[in-house]
């Protein structure tokens, strides 16, 4: 049994992974998210957890996470959340919407990362999926805390993946490409110096569905029985 802790499910990138990782019998996920629909709650496969990812005080913690892993014979996690904003120059950011981005793409994945690896079960192997960004590696005029929170944890994964333990630990970090979410749509509203790319980008229908990304994403690794595929 696959047993899946996955990041903002309730829309986007994330709904659409925990429609798949639902879909498969011999996958229990733990959904942690602010909100989550009715076919979420009810599904019998999901098991939902409120919490705010800006606030490390509501994150499941290690002795939560063993209980949730009980039974496993491969866990995973998949860090999806993340928020875009604050958008604009340094020197203009607003405070909190800079200490949020911070804790939801960064602080939270490697919280949940450090329980997650406390609490896997012995001899079975942890598997970590982070959702960066090809903005992790470019500079993007106004886009410096995303950027940045998408670097700092490529690196933190980096080393998770490095430290290996016992090759039963490892961790990728992925760039989804340019998805049709609400993110891209608060990208289009925004007021930075590459807004009309994104928007030109929109209109030639460039953006890919989420649900089929979802599925390539999970397919090349996190693959049903990946512990006997790799
Ligand atoms: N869209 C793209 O083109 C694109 C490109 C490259 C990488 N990515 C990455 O792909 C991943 C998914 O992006 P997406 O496009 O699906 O984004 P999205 O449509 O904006 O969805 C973000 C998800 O994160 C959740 N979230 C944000 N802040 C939260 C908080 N404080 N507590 C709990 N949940 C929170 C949202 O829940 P709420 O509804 O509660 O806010 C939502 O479920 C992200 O890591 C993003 O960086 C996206």
């Amino acid at each position: 049994m696959r047993h899946v802790v996955i990041t903002g499910t309730n829309r986007g990138l994330g709904q659409a992974f925990l429609d798949h990782l639902a879909a498969d019998p011999g996958t229990r996920v733990l959904a942690l998210a602010r909100s989550f629909p009715d076919e979420q709650r009810d599904h019998p496969h999901i098991t939902t957890r409120a919490c705010d990812l800006a606030d490390p005080a509501s994150l499941p913690d290690a002795a939560e996470l063993a209980k949730f892993f009980v039974g496993a014979t491969e866990a995973a996690v998949v860090h999806n959340a993340a928020v875009i904003e604050p958008i604009g120059e340094v020197g203009a950011l607003d405070p909190e919407a800079l200490t949020r981005s911070v804790a939801v793409n960064l602080t939270t994945p490697m919280l949940l990362t450090n329980s997650a690896v406390a609490a896997r079960p012995h001899g079975v192997p942890l598997r970590i999926l982070f959702v960066s960004s090809g903005a992790a590696h470019h500079v993007i005029s106004g886009w410096s805390a995303y950027s940045a929170t998408k670097r700092g944890g490529e690196e933190f994964f980096a080393h998770v993946a490095a430290e290996g333990r016992d090759d039963l630990v490892s961790a990728v970090s992925v760039d989804p490409g340019v998805l049709d979410t609400g993110m891209q749509a608060e990208i289009r509203a925004a007021d930075f110096a590459e807004r009309q790319r994104f928007i030109d980008r929109h209109q030639r229908g460039e953006l890919r569905p989420a649900a089929v990304v979802a599925a390539e994403i999970l397919a090349a690794h996190l693959p049903p029985s990946f512990s006997r595929r790799s």
